[in-house]
């Protein structure tokens, strides 16, 4: 279809997704689970994961997420092998995005299934090594201007801020020049296919 916003990396994943888990979870022998997402909207996602030395040897994964949900997992299941845990913790939605060339603006939210699911499954890992709280996502900065990050948006929104109003009364955000209006309303809607 010549139409489509998709970009030709995105169209490629989508079409041939790497590293799907085709056969039930048995068929991979896995070190460490990870599932996040919204059964209500579809959204969920299931990764697997095979770690040596505390490094990423081999990935399965399963979704039944959208084309963006699927093609942002299949780019993550690649670059993640052969990746320090440490170092694949830290991977973020915008990440994959760049790598796949962009998504389009209504389609970000979708890329945050993946790399939920692997810090989960990295989580996994931790607690059956002993380790468990030993890594931190790093925040991202979404409001400049009052230093409101992508962790304390996660906060509010748990806590019942599900708006950009009522977002804007739990934090302030978007309070002085709202230039960051439009970052956090993708975060928020992320976040809608994770816990609502
Ligand atoms: S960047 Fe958030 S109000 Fe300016």
């Amino acid at each position: 279809m010549s139409d489509w916003l998709y970009s030709d990396t995105v169209k490629e994943h989508f079409t041939n997704p790497r590293n799907v888990l085709l056969e039930d979870e048995s068929s991979f022998a896995a070190d460490a689970r990870g599932q996040t997402g919204n059964i209500k909207c579809g959204d969920q996602m299931l990764m697997l994961l095979q770690i040596k030395d505390d490094v990423i040897t081999d990935v399965r994964w399963k979704t039944y997420g959208c084309a963006s949900a699927i093609a942002s997992t299949s780019m993550l299941s690649e670059i993640i092998k052969g990746m320090p845990i440490e170092q694949a913790y830290q991977i973020k939605p915008e990440d994959l995005v760049e790598k796949l060339g962009g998504l389009p603006v209504n389609k970000i939210h979708c890329s945050v299934l993946g790399d939920k699911a692997l810090r989960s499954a990295i989580d996994d890992y931790l607690a059956k090594t002993g380790r468990t709280g030993m890594l931190k996502e790093a925040a991202t900065e979404i409001c400049h201007c009052l230093g409101i990050t992508d962790k304390d948006i996660e906060a509010a929104y748990r806590n019942g801020a599900h708006t950009w109003e009522a977002l804007q009364q739990a934090t302030k955000i978007g309070t002085v020049c709202g230039g960051c209006k439009e970052q956090a309303m993708q975060l928020l809607h992320g976040l809608e296919h994770l816990y609502s």
